[in-house]
């Protein structure tokens, strides 16, 4: 009942549950951080960003053939790069082979291997792309204008990097920022794959579609792998780990209009960590950091 005795129509906005207050809220409150300052569309996005987040979808079907990465599981490289991470013990060990590892024709022209930022012990683990110019220069992932946005996206659902481990799919910089050749994703993936046996996430990121391709066969793009839920078979008897696929920020950065599709997927992560018991922090929204689309890596 309303004030005034009536019954309260399911427009009501006092009848809406809290959470759904709460949640588009924080959805308006995030678009605005992100910059975004027109609406096209007068549906919520909101509520059906909370029920694309319960619908969550089996794992894809086996891809019917190896992939472009997989065909060359057999490439001496790659050979030479499975052998190498299988004998590492720790992420220590792991780091000092990549060290010393000379197959990869990356390290060539990088300045620097750059593995890894964050947490090892978190149970969240990103998987990025390819380190830019500043993840070059400073040797870990995501810390130039896209890892600002990345910074600013994952505060919103209350995680920061004491909280994830983010890694990419290759760890030397591709010259003049091109996308890594499928041999150069082939011959990093036994050191991902050992990174994710070591560390065991419980829940996989993959930031842009590159990290599904390599890690899971996949060969659709990113807009048909997001918004889904995905599990990562890590071997060994291990059990399947759920994966989600994100929009990269260096897309969104030349994208801005795909951060109501991102939220939406930001909203499903969260709703799995909550129902994983995976603790947060308070969902924040960072000041802008200076990333333009001008500058993404
Ligand atoms: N983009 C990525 O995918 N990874 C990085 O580390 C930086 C930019």
């Amino acid at each position: 009942m309303n004030g005034t005795g009536a019954a309260a129509s399911p427009r009501d906005p006092a009848a809406e549950p809290a959470a759904v207050r709460c949640a588009v809220a924080a959805w308006l409150d995030w678009l605005a951080a992100m910059g975004v300052d027109c609406c096209l569309e007068t549906v919520g996005a909101a509520s059906s960003a909370a029920s694309e987040a319960e619908r969550v979808e089996p794992a894809p079907a086996e891809p019917s053939r190896p992939s472009p990465i997989g065909r060359l599981a057999e490439a001496g490289p790659v050979v030479g790069a499975r052998e190498l991470a299988r004998s590492c013990r720790s992420l220590d060990e792991l780091i000092r082979a990549l060290e010393s590892f000379e197959l990869c024709p990356l390290k060539a022209t990088a300045t620097r291997l750059c593995l890894s930022d964050g947490n090892p012990a978190a149970r969240v683990m990103l998987v990025g792309e390819a380190p830019g110019v500043e993840e070059d220069r400073q040797g870990k992932p995501f810390v130039g204008p896209s890892g600002k946005l990345l910074d600013r996206m994952l505060a919103t659902i209350g995680l920061d990097r004491s909280r994830v481990y983010i890694t990419n799919t290759v760890f030397w910089r591709p010259p003049g920022n091109r996308a890594p050749t499928a041999l150069e994703l082939a011959t990093c993936l036994p050191f991902l794959e050992r990174q994710i046996e070591l560390l065991q996430p419980a829940v996989l990121v993959f930031v842009g579609g590159i990290a599904a391709k390599a890690l899971l066969g996949a060969s659709d793009g990113v807009t048909r792998l997001r918004g889904r839920r995905f599990r990562y078979e890590p071997g060994g008897g291990r059990p399947a780990i759920p994966a989600f696929v994100i929009f990269h920020p260096a897309y969104l950065l030349r994208q801005p209009m795909q951060k109501k599709l991102a939220w939406r997927d930001l909203l499903q992560l969260s709703e799995e960590l909550r129902r994983l018991g995976i603790e947060t922090g308070p969902p924040r929204f960072l000041p802008r950091g200076g990333a333009t689309a001008e500058h993404a890596s």
